[in-house]
């Protein structure tokens, strides 16, 4: 079996009772958007990738299915620092590609970079992910168009070759798109020549990609800026690699603590990874404080206060932030503005969260939050991965029992956060 670890939770429905402050330590799993593209990084090379601090969710699981089905071996282990796995991509049969795992997540379409890169030829269909907006993918193919890689796209499906292999190329972005930063970066390093990306993003888990490379023997330089610019035609070897800590988990669970008036120490936390949400926080009544085991979550003395924010690629306020932070917002003092810059439809939480009591009024991108003393419990579905966690905040603070269902949205993203939340206090259960 791919993943081993992963067993379908019994219980389709999630039950909380909330109004109960969260108090304790919630430990911060390895980003679910490092790990993605850190395991697809292993087909690059016949030689072992060893990923530490590996959060165990659904996505993670499927790609690993995704990899397995193309030859790799995946081996799985536990030690204290966490889920750790070992894949050796010696025999990648490209063909073997599982069409059904590719259009269940978004980060499949990263084997078309790494694919091209290592057996000059890929084809799949058009990837899945959260239905959160349009989320083409004409980046992706203009840039490995311009490595020198054929294209066809007929019939929903993705055909590409590379015949004589890549070649670098100067590639400027029309916007800073994760994904096609990384599928580009993956490609480029096993093209003949230099590749410039520029207008690349810069989110840390993109350095956290290009670090691991490095590591492999890829030569990049420009890690953390809008420039990056490759080397190519590295021979890649192993690498032992950490993965850093989740950001957005991160997020989430500080504005649980601040909604719950708890106090998580979210152990292995960083501040420095929240860019201009570390600030936002702080105004909305967010109190961070570092320690050396990470970071300390708890309400400021002034209580939570409603505040205006913009999401936009990092380090701007994070889209993934974008969901949790309305729950908070929901019950703060005050009115609120939140304008969803990156997915034209990332706001389908507003519904659920008016099922609980929210004042919320959507115009065009921007949401309007009048915030309440308190939310009531209500049967609500969770429509992607950070409306779920928003969801989840929502029912921690709400006054009553809270149901949810559509859970596979939430355990793709986040690492046991029923038995986390609930070793923190949280009344919540699965069923
Ligand atoms: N875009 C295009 N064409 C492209 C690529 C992107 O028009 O070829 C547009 C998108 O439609 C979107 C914007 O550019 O409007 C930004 O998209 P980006 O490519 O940066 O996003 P992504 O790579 O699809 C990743 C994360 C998302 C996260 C965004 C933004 C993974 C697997 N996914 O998506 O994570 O919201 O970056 O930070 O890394 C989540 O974890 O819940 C999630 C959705």
């Amino acid at each position: 079996m791919a993943a081993p670890w992963w067993r379908p939770t019994t219980g389709s429905k999630l039950i909380i009772r909330g109004s109960r402050p969260l108090v304790g330590t919630y430990p911060i799993s390895g980003a679910k958007n490092a790990v993605l593209p850190l395991m697809v990084s292993a087909l690059l090379t016949p030689h072992l990738v060893t990923l530490r601090n590996v959060p165990a969710n659904l996505d993670v699981a499927v790609l690993a299915a995704l990899l397995q089905r193309l030859g790799c071996d995946m081996h799985w282990s536990t030690a204290e620092s966490g889920l750790a796995v070992t894949i050796a991509a010696d025999r990648v049969q490209p063909q073997r590609i599982d069409p059904e795992l590719v259009t269940r997540m978004r980060a499949s379409v990263l084997l078309l970079g790494a694919l091209l890169a290592r057996c000059g030829e890929a084809a799949l269909p058009m990837p899945g992910g959260d239905a959160i907006g349009l989320r083409g993918i004409d980046f992706h193919i203009a840039g490995l168009r311009a490595m020198g890689a054929s294209i066809d796209l007929t019939a929903g499906t993705i055909r590409a070759t590379a015949r004589d292999g890549l070649r670098g190329a100067a590639i400027l972005l029309p916007q800073p798109s994760v994904g096609a930063t990384e599928n580009l970066l993956l490609a480029a390093v096993a093209a003949a020549g230099t590749t410039t990306i520029r207008n690349a993003a810069r989110e840390p888990e993109i350095a956290d990609l290009a670090t691991c490379l490095i590591a492999m023997g890829a030569r990049i330089a420009g890690l953390g800026t809008h420039v990056l610019t490759i080397e190519g035609d590295a021979q890649l070897g192993g690498a032992v690699h950490t993965v850093l800590p989740d950001r957005i988990e991160f997020g989430t669970l500080a504005c649980a603590a601040a909604l719950t008036d708890g106090e998580l120490l979210l152990a292995r936390g960083r501040v420095d990874l929240l860019g201009v949400a570390a600030s936002s926080f702080d105004a909305a009544g967010v109190h961070l404080r570092k320690t050396a085991e990470g970071v300390v979550a708890r309400r400021a003395e002034g209580g939570l206060t409603g505040v205006d924010l913009t999401t936009a690629p990092y380090p701007g306020f994070a889209t993934d932030l974008q969901a949790p932070t309305m729950a908070l917002l929901a019950a703060a003092a005050g009115t609120s503005t939140i304008t969803e810059n990156i997915f034209e439809q990332r706001f389908r939480h507003v519904d659920e969260l008016r099922k609980m009591g929210a004042d919320i009024a959507v115009r065009g991108r921007t949401a309007r939050i009048r915030g309440i003393e308190r939310l009531h419990g209500a049967a609500v579905t969770c429509t992607d991965v950070r409306a779920a966690a928003a969801l989840v905040l929502a029912g921690l603070g709400a006054k009553g029992e809270t149901t949810l269902d559509g859970l596979d949205h939430l355990d793709r993203g986040y690492d046991a956060m029923t038995g986390k939340l609930a070793a923190c206090g949280a009344d919540i259960e699965r069923r």
